[in-house]
């Protein structure tokens, strides 16, 4: 019997981790810059963190989880995201009290159960990052930045930003009210869901993949008409701080975002290179979920970036490679089999990336192996080196060769890898 995974579910194997590992550390160095700190919430949650925050009418909610039922009959979900349980964590343990504006990012597996398709999986990695405790504008740019930031630093380029405001509850309610009356015009058009959304809450059509839906809110009434004073200065004055920037956005009013939670600015940032699954990263204000989940009155701001799309990018811009070996050491014959096995071990253990063969193969079969493993430089060591006290370096770019001294050969090898012990 073989088992596959299941659908949805997918492996990352051994080059491609290399690319996530890349990633990890491109931005982890980024967010340190920023002042963020890690967070490491549990992959389970009770069903209400979510239910709550992303609101019952979402597709995520309503369609989307995974959940089930413990021994003792409680509903926990696998978290769907990772923003209402950043918050649960900053609410139980009052991380406000340490400091008031608390800057968090968390990286880890996600799930949805949607329909896979290309860019679209039930378990997804996100990068997240959350800025709890600052209403705006400026903080806003500042996340906004960082996550245009982290896609320059790995080489991506030709992204694009796409920026709206959804208002506060209180001009949010008459654009709800100009949506709902435009939507009821149109009803018979609408798919069944969007029919009873379009009643309990008409901005989630906006997330609607049918056609017909889509057509119908091409033309509906914009939100950045509806926004009060306040709410407009909020969003004037985020652009001109993306301005002062140099980041360039396109203003998008049918950004409305698949969640409940947002309040004032989202955003996303897409590519057009990968049909359909196109954004790369959301995210947007959410002043009001921190109150909603029991915890005092703090405004929020944070995106996450879909990890397997971004890699998807890289692999096709080919933007990374697999690391490979420094140096792969061929030995012949059982003392210099030995010998160099110490030297390998020492190399290593300063940070250098060393191959060797672990059959006793000929020289023709060894370096047939460190070329297929991509090696950078070959060592070849036999009887006759050790004789003469001199083994053989290969550089397998350029294919010049040149004898080492077996006396001082770890220096001699650092040496000619141009390793300076960093
Ligand atoms: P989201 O837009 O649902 O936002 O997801 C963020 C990103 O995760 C998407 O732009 C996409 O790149 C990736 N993603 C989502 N679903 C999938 C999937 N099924 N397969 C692969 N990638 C996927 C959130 O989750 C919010 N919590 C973001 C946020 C943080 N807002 C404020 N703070």
């Amino acid at each position: 019997m073989e088992f596959n995974a299941i659908k949805g579910f997918k492996d990352i194997l051994p080059e491609e981790v290399e690319n996530w590992q890349y990633l990890d550390l491109a931005f982890r160095r980024l967010f340190n810059a920023f002042g963020f700190h890690e967070i490491k919430t549990p992959l389970l949650e009770k069903n209400e963190v979510f239910s709550r925050s992303i609101g019952q009418d979402t597709d995520i909610v309503s369609k989307e989880m995974y959940s089930l039922q413990d021994t003792r009959g409680q509903v926990i979900t696998l978290r769907p995201e990772a923003t209402a349980s950043v918050v649960r964590a900053y609410i139980q343990h009052r991380l406000y009290e340490k400091n008031p504006v608390q800057k968090l990012y968390s990286i880890g597996p996600m799930f949805r159960r949607e329909r896979p398709q290309k860019g679209r999986f039930r378990q997804f990695y996100q990068i997240n990052a959350e800025l709890i405790g600052d209403p705006g504008p400026k903080s806003d740019a500042d996340i906004i930045a960082m996550a245009v930031y982290l896609f320059e630093t790995i080489g991506l380029g030709g992204l694009i930003l796409n920026l709206n405001s959804l208002g506060c509850p209180i001009c949010r309610s008459d654009f709800r009210d100009e949506l709902k009356e435009y939507l009821e015009q149109k009803k018979g058009l609408l798919c069944e869901d969007c029919q009873r959304r379009s009643e309990t809450n008409p901005l989630r059509v906006f997330d609607c993949k049918l056609d017909e839906c889509r057509n119908i809110v091409s033309d509906a009434p914009s939100i950045l008409e509806f926004l009060c004073a306040n709410c407009k200065e909020h969003f004037e004055s985020l652009q001109r701080y993306l301005k002062s920037l140099n980041i360039t956005y396109i203003l998008n009013h049918k950004l409305v975002r698949g969640l409940d939670y947002y309040t004032r600015t989202t955003f996303e940032i897409q590519t057009e290179q990968l049909g359909a699954q196109n954004a790369i990263a959301g995210g947007g204000r959410y002043d009001g979920l921190v109150n909603l989940l029991g915890g005092p009155d703090h405004p929020a701001i944070g995106f996450a970036i879909g990890v397997e799309r971004v890699i998807a990018l890289l692999e096709e811009k080919k933007l990374m490679q697999m690391k490979t070996p420094d140096l792969f050491i061929a030995a012949l014959g059982e003392p210099a089999e030995i010998i160099s096995f110490n030297w390998i071990m020492d190399l290593r253990k300063s940070g250098i990336r060393v191959e060797t063969d672990y059959g006793a193969k000929s020289l023709k079969a060894q370096m047939k192996r460190a070329d297929r493993l991509g090696a950078k430089n070959v060592l070849i060591i036999g009887d006759d080196e050790l004789a003469s006290s001199k083994a053989v370096f290969r550089n397998m770019a350029t294919k010049e060769q040149q004898e080492l001294n077996i006396e001082n050969i770890l220096d001699n090898i650092r040496k000619v890898l141009n390793y300076d012990g960093k």
